[in-house]
């Protein structure tokens, strides 16, 4: 009497789900949280609000990252900004206050904050709010 055990079946199901390579996403797929949106919108008042206002934000400011991934905005931001003290936040300051941005602009929130890493905001495709084009006017 011989049993035979078929073991060639139990290939992990998660395997043929994943796509080869890491995908792109983009910030049309909820890339921070509403919650580090709000911190953002406070160190923005706080720290950028001396020289900006939020609306300085909205006509155009997008449209002209969009198509680039979000580490050349946060190292643009970090290098240049707060104009009178260049790189004096925190990565996650910055990141939240970059939050704030795409959340004025319509983006959506999602689940997991906007990373404060350039290796890892470089995966992050810069995109319109679904529906807006770039161009469009
Ligand atoms: C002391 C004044 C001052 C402060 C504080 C300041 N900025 Fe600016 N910012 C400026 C000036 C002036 C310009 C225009 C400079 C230029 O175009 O070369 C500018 C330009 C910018 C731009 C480019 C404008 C655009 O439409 O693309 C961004 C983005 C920006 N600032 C973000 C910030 C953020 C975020 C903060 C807070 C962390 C901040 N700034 C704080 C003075 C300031």
């Amino acid at each position: 009497m011989r049993f035979v055990f078929l073991v060639c079946c139990l290939i992990p199901l998660s395997a043929a789900a994943q796509e080869d390579g890491p995908q792109p996403i983009s910030t049309r797929t909820g890339v921070f949280t509403a919650e580090q949106a709000l911190k953002g919108q406070e160190l923005f008042t706080v720290v950028c609000g001396e020289c900006h206002q939020p609306e300085d934000f909205l006509e155009g400011f997008l449209e002209g990252w969009a198509g680039q991934t979000a580490d050349v905005l946060f190292k643009e931001i970090r290098a240049t900004m707060p104009e009178d003290s260049p790189g004096s936040l925190r990565s996650s300051e910055y990141a939240a206050v970059i939050a704030f941005l795409f959340q004025l602009n319509g983006l959506e929130a999602g689940e997991e904050n906007l990373p404060g890493s350039t290796r890892r905001l470089k995966e992050i495709l810069i995109a319109l709010p679904e529906g807006e084009k770039a161009g469009d006017s």
